[in-house]
Order: C-alpha cells, then structure tokens, then sequence
C-alpha cells in the first residue's frame, strides 16, 4: 500500500471539487445538459486516472460512463460500479453552504475536516476515491487486476437504463466481482462491512372524490373528503405492533433465528441512546420484536414519502379538495420480490378502497434485495483490505438503503458484489449539508488499494 504525500492529497480533493460543482441532478430533467457535461468529465477523469480507453454511450436517459485497463488476461478483473447522479439538494435553505459550492470545514465528527457538498459521499466522492485508488496502483507499479468502471447517471432515479446496457452487454462486462463503494461502515474506529442491501417498492396513490374542490361549509358533512380517506388507508397499513398490515407481506421474508441475531446485535456495538440523540428523538419506534438495528437492516418497513392535497398556502381556506396523493416506499429484505410486493400492495389497496372516492395506485420503480455471500474470493479480500487499513476485522453488517442494480449484476451478469462504502450515518446523504470526511475519504483510497492486493494475488 502507498500512503499520499500532502501535495497529493490537496490535488485530489480539488479534483473532486470540480466534480462536485457539476449539479448533476438525474431527477430534474432542466440539468440534462449538466449531467452530459459530468459523464464527459468523468470519462476525461478516466483516462487521466490510467484508463487505455473511456466511452460515453448515450442512453434513453443519462448517459453512462465506461472506462479500462486490461493488462493480462490472466489476472483477475474488477468491475468497478457508482453513480454520478445525485439528489436534488432541496430544501436549499437550510445549507450552510451552497450544495454545488464544494468547501472543507472540521467539525465535531470529522475534526480533520469534511467535503460539504452534494454527492459529497453519495456517490461522487466514493467514486472517486476509486479513480485514485486506481491511479496510485498503476503509479506505484502495482497494478494486478484487470479494470472496468461503469459509472451511471441513473441510480438516484431507479437505474432503469441500465438495465437494458448490461442485458446490451453481457459480454463486455465479464468480470471476476463487482465493487462498489456507495454505501457506509459504522465507525472509522470500529468499521463495518456491509454485507447486504435492502431491496424497494416504490408506490403511489392517488384518491379522487368530487369533480372539483368545494366549498366545506356547503358540502362539508355530506361526502367522503379524499385527503381524511387517503389518511384511514394509509394509517391502516401499519398495525399496533408495527407489522405492515398487506396480506401475504410477509410470506418470503426470510427470518433470521434469535441466537444468530443475538450475536449480530452483540458485534455490532449499536448505541441505541447515540442513534436516538444524532436525531433529535425521545425514543424510536418499530415493529414489536425487534431491536432499532435490526429494524433497520434485516426488517421490511412501508414509509410514506410524501403527501398533499388541499389548501397548504399561507392563512386558511375552507375547502374539500377534489383530490390526494401519497408516495410510499417498502423496504424489502430477502427473500421479497419487488415486482410481487408491488402487486400485493395494489391489490390490497383496490380491496379496501371504499366506494365513496376513486383510488388509483401506481408503481414507480423498485429492486429486489441482496446478500453478499461470504464464501468467494471477493469477500475475503474485502475482509483482508479492512483488517490492513483499519488494523481489526471488519464487523459484517447488512445496510438500510437500497442499490436496484445489485441484484442485477447477479442475475444478468452473474457476476457477485462486494460493497466497500466509507460513508457515516451522519454524512447527511440525501439531506441539506451532506458531507464526507476527509480521513474517510482516504482511508477509502488506501482500503481499495488493499481490496486489489488480495484479489489479485
Ligand atoms: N447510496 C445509496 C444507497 C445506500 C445508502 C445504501 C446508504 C446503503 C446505505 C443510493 O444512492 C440510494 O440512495 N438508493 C436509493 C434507491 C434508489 C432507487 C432511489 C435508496 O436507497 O433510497
Ligand atoms: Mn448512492
Ligand atoms: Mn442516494
């Protein structure tokens, strides 16, 4: 492993600096031209970083970027997957600092400084620490794998183009693991490995009652008011206990035995009381059974995103609206189908409808889960790669969020993912003042540097 002298590392956070002052924001289509103009930087990035050939290759939606370095068939090859897209960094005001203005600034977590800037850690300066793993080993003349980058412009928004490239492209993409960095470790002290995702269903409702809004005090009293309706659904789809409430939710879920869970809860080291107080809570809140941790990883959960409908303007006005709407997302865990859940949930909702509005669901996109096995050759490098920079073993740990394409890799490839992610819970991903640690970020460089030591050996 190579350490960074101080020149490198202020080049390579002003590098990154220019990648992160590119709003490349995959859900608005007014920053389309934007998002081209990243991938042509990225795939300028490639090649610079030691890529023999870099492409952008156009799709229905943004485009994806593709880069490599094959040097001996005999090698090993890694396939190196991120995203270039971000999410849309409303509500703007509360940033400290504009969100495509990228500055370093310590705070009480990050005491050597953090990148403030949307897509900090998620996934431009994952991403990048890859580029530079890459070119310190190609540098260093320690190089031992063959290398792809596949860098899409879609997975904030489901990766459904990307899809339809990896069934284009089978061949192309033959590789020995996938390896990502978009997901977080527990701690830099006490890192984790995450060895599993949660898949998604991502929903919406819509309720229409009269033809047009009303005046509430002529009408009020007399007809179903759409938004109190779209209120009783939703609030029946979760039970006292926490369970989700959609007949026949819970029939694939695999469930995990006690004692194997008593000993994840136990290696964990999860700080109920700190989780409780980085979000301002009194106590939290879940399906009966089943601790905080395990809630949020090995447990399916139904989420509103969403909601509106009526009058939200400044003052009052006496109104029954025409119509209400929710997003709601399920997190699913294996062994749940999303494409099955999508539909259990669609039917569930037009049997309990009442007669006295109109209620339509749609599906917006989704993926399924997945598990990283802990049998192969990826994994155990990936284990090795942390226990050398981290100095102890990594603590496997399955992950909240959701990657859609992971799963695919796998099925369309063939092709198993290790998820080496380097970002904090507190990181603000998806929030106002994302950030990304500067100690993480190269601490990221140097584990992916060890990830192709013991994979190429
Ligand atoms: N990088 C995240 C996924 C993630 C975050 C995994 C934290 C594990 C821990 C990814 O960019 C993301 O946000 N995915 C979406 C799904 C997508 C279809 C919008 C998600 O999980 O909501
Ligand atoms: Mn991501
Ligand atoms: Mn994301």
């Amino acid at each position: 492993m190579s350490t960074l002298s101080e020149i490198e590392k202020n080049n390579y956070i002003n590098q990154l600096f220019e990648f992160l002052s590119l709003p490349s924001i995959s859900a608005d289509s007014r920053y389309n031209e934007i998002m081209q103009k990243t991938a042509e930087w990225l795939s300028d990035q490639l090649k610079k970083s030691g890529c023999d050939s870099s492409k952008i290759y156009s799709t229905n939606g943004h485009p994806i970027v593709y880069g490599e370095k094959l040097i001996d068939k005999s090698y090993p090859t890694i396939l190196v997957y991120g995203h270039y897209d971000v999410q849309p960094p409303d509500p703007i005001d509360l940033w400290t600092n504009p969100p495509f203005e990228p500055l370093v600034k310590k705070t009480e977590i990050h005491p050597n400084g953090a990148i403030f800037a949307r897509g900090a850690c998620d996934d431009k300066g994952q991403v990048f620490m890859h580029l530079k793993a890459f070119e310190q080993l190609i540098k260093n003349n320690k190089l031992n794998c063959n290398v792809k980058f596949m860098i899409e412009g879609e997975e904030e928004v489901g990766s459904e183009n990307l899809e339809t490239f990896l069934k284009d492209n089978i061949d192309k993409l033959s590789a020995d693991v996938i390896l990502i960095s978009d997901t977080g470790l527990s701690s830099l002290k006490n890192p984790t490995l995450t060895v599993g995702l949660r898949g998604l269903s991502y929903m919406e409702l819509k309720v229409t009652g009269p033809n047009r809004d009303l005046h509430s005090g002529t009408y009020g009293g007399t007809l179903a008011n759409p938004i109190n309706i779209l209120s009783d659904i939703i609030s029946s789809l979760i039970d006292s206990n926490g369970k989700i409430t959609i007949p026949g939710f819970y029939d694939d879920v695999v469930e995990i035995d006690k004692s194997s869970r008593d000993i994840i809860e136990e290696k964990s080291k999860f700080d109920e009381e700190k989780f409780k107080e980085s979000l301002g809570l009194g106590e939290t809140k879940g399906e009966d059974g089943y601790t905080t941790l395990e809630r949020k990883s090995i447990r399916p959960t139904l989420d509103v995103n969403g909601i509106w409908g009526g009058y939200i303007g400044e003052g009052s006005k006496t109104v029954i609206p025409s119509q209400a709407s929710a997003k709601i997302s399920m997190r699913l865990v294996p062994n749940q189908d999303w494409e099955k859940v999508s539909t259990l949930f669609t039917e569930h909702i037009n049997n309990i409808a009442p007669k006295s509005v109109k209620v339509e669901v749609s599906t917006h996109h989704g993926g399924n889960p997945y598990v990283t096995p802990e049998n192969f050759k990826g994994y155990v490098s990936a284990i090795n790669a942390y226990k050398d920079s981290f100095g102890k073993d990594p603590i496997p740990q399955k992950d909240g969020g959701s990657i859609p394409i992971v799963p695919m890799f796998e099925s369309i490839l063939g092709i198993k993912t290790v998820l080496m992610g380097f970002g904090l819970d507190s990181d603000a991903i998806h929030s106002p003042n994302e950030n990304f640690g500067l100690d993480n970020f190269f601490i990221g460089i140097e584990t992916i540097q060890n990830f192709y030591k013991h994979f190429g050996n």
